[in-house]
């Protein structure tokens, strides 16, 4: 187990700001995260389990544990009529293995390219571009409790997915003894209702491993407009995996920031959900408003559209500034060099949530975590 103190997070958070972690821990197995747990020096520090740090805005030092996840491996561990069950341990960088997977001739994953992080953060916030969310191709985690040390399993129902969300955002809401009981209820269960059974494991428990179920019969899906797109230039009628793995890197090239050459979270805030009394309100206001219907009669809204029809593309306050390609992400502008602080991040965040509520009447949810 590798123990650093008043550890630097500039090159460990993608938006490159400024933070020290009072400890920071490098867990490359299973027994340095054990050693951790119980080591008398750290055992009473609160514990902060940090992946790519992709998906974080650091507002200042952490004065906690940080588990920084390094583990690697991934494998093949199953197989039957249907699939294909691949694992790969939390600390693999996710574009890694999904092209790795591709290359083993296991498709299913190609949509997802290209995001930013490790594989043991992608449930936390069920990843998803291109009209696949991990949860399409989730089949199992491992994870280990902080406090008790004690393993558990997850199957994608325990995990209760939602949009950008899943049972490690909420809570915690009971105690890790009742969910050990709802865990075992659950596996005596044909359907749950995950909000009954569930209570949240934020801030309870690190992932250590995920399992992926990787369909043999794979269609792919190209609903996405800009995949679309593709398909009619290159007209190729049925694209291999490999095919649109490459023009999701591509699509994601032109969009999107490369965190590596300006810092960034990826989309910054969630798509909107409304009613359709409501978009239909907006639409009266705004013909051109970005919309899609949602099977429950309800629509999502393109926040990119909300923001940039505030006119906040290129706006910044500090080194925070909004993309000037687009509006839904927030960039630091300051290199690493003269960064932006995370104060900086949320003034800006915050006065984009004005004035689209101001404007809309819509409340702008943050997707990353805020430290
Ligand atoms: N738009 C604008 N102006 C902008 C930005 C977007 O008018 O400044 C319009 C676009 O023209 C488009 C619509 O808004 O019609 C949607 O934009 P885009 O297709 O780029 O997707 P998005 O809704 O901004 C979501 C995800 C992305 C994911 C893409 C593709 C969320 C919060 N974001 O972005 O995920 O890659 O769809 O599936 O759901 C991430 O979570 O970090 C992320 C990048």
């Amino acid at each position: 187990m590798m123990v650093e103190h008043n550890q630097s997070l500039q090159s460990y958070n993608s938006f490159g700001i400024l933070a020290r972690a009072q400890v920071l821990v490098r867990v490359r197995s299973e027994d340095d995260l054990r050693q951790a747990l119980h080591d008398p020096s750290l055992k009473f520090l609160p514990k902060f389990v940090l992946g790519g740090g992709s998906n974080l805005v650091l507002t200042g030092d952490l004065k906690v544990c940080v588990l920084k996840m390094e583990t690697l491996g991934r494998a093949l561990v199953g197989e039957d009529e249907r699939a294909y069950y691949v694992q790969a341990e939390a600390g693999e960088n996710w574009h890694d293995f999904v092209a790795w997977t591709l290359e083993q001739g296991w498709a299913g994953l190609e949509n997802l390219a290209m995001i930013p992080g490790t594989v043991g953060a992608t449930p936390v916030q069920n990843i998803g571009a291109y009209g696949v969310e991990l949860q399409d191709r989730f089949h199992e985690l491992d994870a280990i409790h902080l406090e008790t040390g004690e393993s558990f399993t997850l199957n994608a129902a325990q995990c209760a997915f939602g949009y950008r969300d899943s049972v490690f955002k909420h809570g915690p809401k009971s105690h890790w003894g009742e969910l050990k009981r709802g865990s075992e209820e659950l596996k005596s269960k044909t359907s749950f209702n995950a909000e009954q059974a569930f209570m949240g494991l934020a801030g309870q428990s690190v992932i250590t491993r995920v399992r992926f179920r990787l369909p043999k019969k794979w269609v792919p899906v190209l609903d996405y407009q800009d995949l679309q797109k593709r398909v009619k230039d290159f007209g190729v009628s049925k694209p291999s995996a490999q095919d649109v793995f490459g023009w999701v890197c591509d699509i994601r090239r032109e969009k999107l920031p490369d965190p590596k050459v300006i810092g960034n979270v990826g989309s910054f805030f969630k798509n909107p959900t409304v009613s359709e009394e409501q978009c239909k309100d907006i639409i009266a206001r705004e013909p051109s408003l970005v919309h899609y219907a949602l099977h429950d009669g309800n629509y999502k809204l393109a926040a990119g559209w909300l923001i940039d029809a505030c006119g906040w593309k290129g706006k910044s306050v500090g080194q925070a500034a909004v993309y000037e390609k687009q509006a839904l992400v927030l960039v630091n502008k300051g290199g690493l060099e003269m960064p932006c602080t995370g104060g900086e991040v949320m003034t800006l965040a915050r006065a984009i949530q004005t004035s689209v509520y101001e404007r809309f009447g819509i409340r702008l949810e943050p997707e990353p975590l805020v430290l």
